[in-house]
């Protein structure tokens, strides 16, 4: 397995360009299970989560192709098209590996009014039930029945009639597969306390592309017209909000100035309140966004949200980043319930970050030092690699898979800055 190298100290500064956004790729991919027609999406970043997902479509008799990707280029072009579908079972083998497999329920059903998909079981931050999936999914007709570790549903006489739900608590995955449920429903459904983050709001654009009728995009309230049929289309993946904070995080702990090329400021807002508040400069730049260091960190209170609140997905790196504060930050985190494992591998770096539940105290300290640690997950991952950059001394960070789900090319877009860091194999 490989690890990462990272000799910290260095001020990061240049321009990094920021890649197309791995949550809305996931949800992106599968709408092409929705029409016979090609569906070709732009600026897919390279990532392990989209080979999964890919080799997992091609399992359904999808055909991918990807075009015009130079070696040294970031993205690709992928097309996809599902002419018919040979199959319609996600298996243990795959969906254990990639648990946003779970998004191939809805078009599944949509297509071929039946699914059958591996249950993705839990992960290192929580135990990510899916029960609202299949409710949702229930309200729009779906019959569903659980059976030695997977969901089967079944829409009645081969068409959803679509229905009416009212999420209890805000979930991305089961607003993303609602919606791809019920574009093809023979009725209108409605969505309530949907999720409104950016990446809905592009699944909504590339379904309204390819002749989707719904109403209310990026609100809490969506209303959708099932049409009879979707054509194929072109659309671009928007940029990746959470890769863009995460940069943001690193050079601000390392008294940096950097420029994120493509970054979307609208998607970040929360992101972009909480580095200003911790005294760090952040301005739109003509094609991107400017993030400078103004002097020391400062601490501040932060509680993740659903969006528009402030990402959980943004949380480790802000806490990395706030191990050098002047002073105490108290963050909680109000989404998942084991979302904290990143806090021993920072502590062994000099961190003083206490937990209490679902809060954690972040002390400032004078000085972070370079040590071993190990990946977890994928967002605790690229928290202990910003430790790492503004650590004295040598860190390594070993199982570096967590970090290519979800980061494309991180050391070279590292080294594009000025980090010392190194990938080495084999650890
Ligand atoms: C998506 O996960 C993202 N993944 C996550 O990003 C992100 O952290 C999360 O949304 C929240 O923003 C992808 O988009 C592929 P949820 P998802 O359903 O859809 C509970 C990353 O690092 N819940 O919004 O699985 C759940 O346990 C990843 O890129 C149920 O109880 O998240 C959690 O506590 C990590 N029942 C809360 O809702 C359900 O049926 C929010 O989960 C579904 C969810």
């Amino acid at each position: 397995m490989d690890k990462i190298i990272i000799r910290g100290g260095n001020r990061l500064s240049g321009t990094v360009p920021v890649s197309g956004a791995k949550n809305a790729a996931l949800t992106l991919l599968p709408c092409a299970l929705l029409t016979e027609e090609p569906v070709t999406l732009r600026n897919l970043p390279r990532l392990a989560d989209i080979d999964g997902f890919q080799h997992l479509l091609n399992q359904f008799g999808v055909s991918t192709s990807i075009a015009g990707a130079r070696p040294e280029d970031f993205g690709r072009v992928m097309t996809l098209q599902a002419t018919r579908l040979t199959s319609t079972v996600a298996p243990y083998d795959l969906v254990r590996k990639m648990r946003a497999s779970i998004l191939v329920l809805g078009p599944l059903l949509s297509r071929a009014g039946e699914a059958t998909v591996s249950l993705p079981g839990g992960c290192a931050i929580g135990n990510r039930p899916i029960d609202l999936h299949l409710k949702a999914l229930e309200a729009f007709g779906a019959q569903i029945e659980l059976a030695a570790g997977y969901v089967r549903a079944i829409a009645p006489d081969g068409g959803l009639p679509g229905g009416d739900y009212s999420f209890p608590i805000v979930s991305v995955g089961a607003t993303e597969n609602a919606l791809m449920a019920a574009v093809l429903a023979r009725g209108t459904s409605t969505l309530h306390n949907a999720a409104r983050e950016p990446e809905i709001v592009d699944l909504c654009n590339l379904l309204v592309a390819m002749g989707a009728q719904i109403e209310g995009i990026g609100t809490s309230d969506i209303t959708i017209h099932g049409v009879n049929r979707l054509h194929g289309a072109t659309y671009m993946v928007m940029p990746d909000r959470i890769e863009a904070g995460s940069y943001a995080c690193a050079a601000a702990i390392t008294g940096g100035d950097i420029t994120l090329a493509g970054a979307r400021a609208e998607d970040m807002a929360s992101t972009i309140q909480a580095l200003r508040d911790a005294g760090v400069l952040v301005e739109q730049v003509r094609g991107g966004l400017r993030v400078a260091s103004e002097g020391p960190l400062r601490p501040v209170t932060l509680s993740t949200a659903p969006y528009p609140g402030l990402a959980t997905d943004m949380q480790a790196q802000l806490m990395a980043m706030l191990c050098l504060a002047n002073g105490s930050s108290v963050l909680t985190e109000t989404i998942f319930e084991n979302r904290y494992m990143h806090v021993p591998e920072l502590n062994r770096m000099g961190a003083h970050i206490e937990t209490k539940g679902r809060t954690a105290i972040v002390h400032g300290v004078s000085k972070l030092h370079g040590a071993e640690v190990m990946a977890t997950d994928l967002r605790a991952s690229m928290s202990l690699v910003i430790a790492g950059l503004a650590a004295e001394g040598e860190s390594q960070v070993h199982r570096l898979y967590h970090l290519d789900r979800g980061y494309e090319r991180l050391e070279e877009k590292f080294a594009l800055i000025g980090a010392d860091v190194e990938r080495v194999g084999g650890d």
